[in-house]
């Protein structure tokens, strides 16, 4: 059995940071799971498809023609979209927003369960996302569940795209993601949830090293 650290949670919890972090101190494949959903909303726009159409954006999903790079010295992941370089746009708190629309059709989801299944791979595999361990690997070795406050999201992700010279308002950005929560929380597919195995972390007051720390001792014991 490969092994599978399954990471999930709200945006701006830091599980992107932390998973990143895990993947390469473990040296296991990664999987940004997000960056599907938001792979998937981008070709919709560039396409000119109505986001809520489930049969041709479930259709685009299926034949998606993406490609990442993971660069070894912890700098983002870099990112193709029929072979254009899409860093800049996949990262916009809107690409967000458009994921968690078409991240809600149940027909967009099953197209991508085989493309995210088949990123576990032997040393192992962390996997990043909303329902990781919930439905895409259920039997995952570790389940971890990140939290933190939307206050403190908000500003941890408010500073992420600032690092990533995007702009951003705070009060606006946490409305934005308030409502991309409540989206990803309230839909029938495959709703944002801890599984009932999983380890709920909240992580307001801890920092991003020791949250990394405390994981890794668990999935020692764990594997
Ligand atoms: O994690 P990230 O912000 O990149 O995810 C963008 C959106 O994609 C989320 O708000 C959610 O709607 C969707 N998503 C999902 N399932 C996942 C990962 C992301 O529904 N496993």
């Amino acid at each position: 059995m490969i092994p599978v650290l399954a990471i999930d949670g709200p945006g701006g919890s830091g599980k992107g940071t932390v998973s990143k972090r895990l993947a390469q101190a473990l040296g296991w494949h990664l999987l940004d799971s997000g960056a599907l959903y938001r792979l998937v909303g981008l070709a919709a726009r560039n396409r000119g498809i109505d986001l809520a159409n489930e049969a041709q954006v479930s259709e685009l999903a299926e034949q998606l023609d993406c490609r990442f790079a993971v660069p070894e010295n912890g700098e983002l992941v870099r990112t193709w979209l029929d072979g254009e370089c899409v860093d800049d746009r996949l990262r916009t708190e809107s690409a967000g927003a458009d994921a968690s629309v078409v991240a809600a059709l149940p027909a967009v989801r099953t197209a991508l369960l085989a493309r995210q299944r088949a990123f576990a791979r032997p040393p192992g595999l962390v996997a990043d996302g909303r329902d990781m361990g919930t439905v895409v690997f259920p039997a995952a070795t570790l389940k971890v569940f990140l939290t933190a406050s939307a206050e403190e999201r908000a500003r941890r992700r408010y500073k992420q795209l600032m690092e990533q010279g995007l702009s951003a308002n705070l009060r606006a950005l946490q409305e934005e993601m308030e409502a991309r929560d409540r989206r990803d929380a309230e839909r029938a597919a495959a709703p944002l949830k801890p599984a009932a195995d999983a380890w709920v972390l909240d992580c307001t007051d801890v920092g991003i090293e020791t949250v990394v720390s405390m994981i890794q001792e668990r999935l020692k014991q764990a594997l």
